[in-house]
């Protein structure tokens, strides 16, 4: 039993294990080498698993999920069901558990015994994610292992003929319960779809599987000149980023992923195929399907195959860091800094006093390096020519005087600006990795207009003093976006609910300074009521439409972003 263990601790420890080990971040493209060995040992694993899955079960189908029936999945629907009163179609009707596995069955039969698996470790990694809050009870019954677009439309053919949820996974990384199953159903994990299918470096795009991890892409693609630039977590697929419409520190200067997104091939809920369009750079041929799939975390089909954008790599890069007395003072200097400084910063980002402090005593030899000031902390990128860069240095420091008196680092050697950057990518981890036994990391995001964010900051954060919950915050203050990530106890009822408390304020908030209650994050489960709020019925309403004429059995992630009608 060796192999499950090894597989449950790797998927289980993942997070922690990152922190202690963390990395050489490098300050362009952040590429872990690190991380790139979990994720190659986690493939390991997993086809390890898989191997010795198969050979000690041969075809007996190893059942030891936490049994619920359909009565339980049943009653959560009708609890969740907290949209549209329209009668137009009735409740989906799944199969129970044992149709369930009579369609994994299936699959296996027509895919293979080895593109599939029942392994309890194996669902349990599935089903759950220490990055998050809301996970839910429900397991799929089965994770299967599609290697094509063609293997995707059996699996989905298979469970619409016998009504069972198909959720998709990229890498689990998301943070908003979004690829959990609450359903339960059948899993369907990208990460063999892992190849890139065509490179066209001259049209500066590139057609990929949705398994592909998007540090290896860059790693792979990088002597062309090119770059893919989106940069949430290390580990993250090419699939799961189109669907959660990603960003990341570099979405200052380059946008959001819906931005580098040319042409889909998603294999809808009947196994049929689409292609959302050609390749060519613009287009304005007919209704943007791409931009339907793009955001809708697999709720509307399977993305098999991805056309990205490219941008041609800065020439060179800098990085800088400058420490400020208050969090307001340090918004304010970011709004200076991205309005009136003259300067195209290539990403802006802000730490709280609580989240540097994590960082001189629990970060990465690499940042400890640097004994930083316990303050409220903007973090810069500057790219471009390397004349360009230093000027901007120059602009950026001298502005930066009326707002703060502490100094302005910045990098001399390509070693300093990686350990720079360092810190700001290592916050989730290191904070992660302090967690106190028994506690829960519940990881939020809101984006505002920029005018309102150091208000917004401000706010939450002294809310969060006054409840004295642990919180810090971390933010992509160039895009009005920021992350607050707080510890509490599951068991502990009183704090669990201050805690949700304190969310539901934030995105309340957000709201009602004209923002948003997702700046990147998605709404899986945890978000479905705020997204109400924020978009109102009737755009639900014909979200759902949307979503029934796509998916009429609604078996796509089910119970995701908003609930059936
Ligand atoms: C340390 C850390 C840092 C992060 N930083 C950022 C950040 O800076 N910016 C940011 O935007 N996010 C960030 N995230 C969140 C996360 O990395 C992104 O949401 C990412 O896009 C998820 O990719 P994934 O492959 O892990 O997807 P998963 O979590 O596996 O899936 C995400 C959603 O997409 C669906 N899905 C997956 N694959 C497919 C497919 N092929 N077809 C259809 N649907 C699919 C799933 O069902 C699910 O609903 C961070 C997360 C962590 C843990
Ligand atoms: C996000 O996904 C994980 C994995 O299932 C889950 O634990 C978490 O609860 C989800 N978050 C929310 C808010 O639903
Ligand atoms: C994009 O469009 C072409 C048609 O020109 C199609 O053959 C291809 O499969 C589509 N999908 C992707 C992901 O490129
Ligand atoms: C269509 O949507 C994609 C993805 O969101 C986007 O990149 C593209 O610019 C959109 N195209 C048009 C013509 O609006
Ligand atoms: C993706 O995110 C951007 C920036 O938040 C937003 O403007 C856009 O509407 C989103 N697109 C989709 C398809 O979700
Ligand atoms: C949430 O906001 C309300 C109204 O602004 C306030 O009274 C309450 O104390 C806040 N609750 C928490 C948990 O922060």
């Amino acid at each position: 039993m060796l192999h499950q263990r090894t597989f449950g601790q790797l998927s289980r420890n993942l997070a922690i294990r990152a922190s202690t080990t963390v990395p050489a971040v490098t300050a362009n493209c952040a590429v872990t080498a690190s991380w790139r060995t979990h994720r190659s040992n986690y493939t390991a694993a997993k086809h390890a698993q898989l191997g010795s899955w198969r050979r000690e079960h041969g075809n007996t189908v190893f059942f030891s999920t936490a049994a619920f029936g359909v009565g339980i999945l049943l009653a959560t629907l009708y609890q969740v069901n907290d949209e549209s009163t329209s009668s137009l179609v009735s409740q989906p009707h799944y199969a129970g558990r044992s149709g369930m596995l009579d369609a994994a069955q299936k699959i296996a039969s027509l895919l293979g015994e080895d593109m599939i698996t029942y392994d309890t470790d194996v669902l349990e990694h599935h089903g759950h994610s220490d990055w998050s809050t809301a996970n839910s009870e429900g397991r799929a019954v089965a994770v299967v292992f599609p290697r094509s677009t063609e293997d995707v439309c059996v699996i989905a053919r298979v469970c619409n003929d016998y009504n069972v949820p198909m959720v998709p996974f990229g890498a689990g990384s998301s943070v908003e319960g979004n690829f959990s199953q609450p359903h339960s159903g059948i899993c369907v994990d990208t990460s063999f779809m892992d190849k890139v299918i065509a490179f066209h470096p001259d049209d500066m795009d590139v057609v990929v599987q949705p398994g592909v991890n998007w540090m290896d892409l860059n790693a792979e693609i990088a002597a062309s000149g090119l770059f893919a630039p989106m940069d949430p977590s290390p580990t993250a697929t090419v699939g799961g980023m189109v669907s959660t419409n990603c960003s990341g520190t570099n979405a200052m200067r380059y946008g959001t992923m819906k931005d580098w997104v040319l042409n889909l091939t998603v294999v809808l809920p009947d196994g049929s195929i689409v292609k959302t369009r050609r390749r060519p750079r613009k287009t304005s041929a007919g209704y943007n399907l791409t931009s339907l799939f793009v955001g809708a975390e697999g709720t509307l089909g399977i993305v098999t195959e991805v056309t990205l954008k490219l941008a041609p790599l800065p020439q060179d890069t800098s990085v800088a860091a400058v420490s400020f007395p208050t969090i307001k003072a340090a918004a304010a200097a970011a709004s200076y800094l991205i309005r009136s400084s003259g300067v195209q910063l290539a990403a802006l980002e802000i730490m709280d006093d609580v989240q540097m402090r994590v960082l001189n005593q629990h970060g990465s030899a690499t940042v400890r390096k640097r004994r930083w000031a316990e303050k409220p902390t903007l973090f810069l990128k500057f790219s471009g020519t390397t004349d360009a860069i230093n000027s901007d240095l120059k602009r950026v420091r001298d502005s930066l005087t009326s707002f703060t008196s502490e100094p302005f680092q910045t990098a001399s050697t390509k070693q300093e600006e990686h350990d720079i950057w360092a810190a700001r990518k290592e916050a989730l981890f290191t904070m992660l990795s302090i967690r106190p036994e028994g506690t829960q990391l519940w990881s939020t995001d809101v984006a505002v207009p920029l005018s309102r964010l150091a208000e917004i900051i401000d706010l939450s954060k002294s809310e969060c003093g006054q409840l004295g919950i642990f919180a810090s915050v971390v933010g992509h203050v160039g895009d009005g976006n920021f992350h607050v990530a707080m510890f509490y106890d599951p068991n502990d009822v009183e704090q669990t609910a201050k805690v949700a408390k304190a969310v539901k304020n934030m995105t309340d908030r957000a709201l009602k300074m004209d923002g948003t209650v997702s700046g990147e994050h998605a709404i899986g489960i945890g978000k479905k009521k705020s997204l109400r709020d924020e978009l109102g019925p009737e755009t639900i309403s014909l979200m759902q439409k949307l979503k029934l004429a796509v998916d009429p059995k609604w078996l796509m992630n089910p119970g995701k972003v908003f609930s059936h009608p």
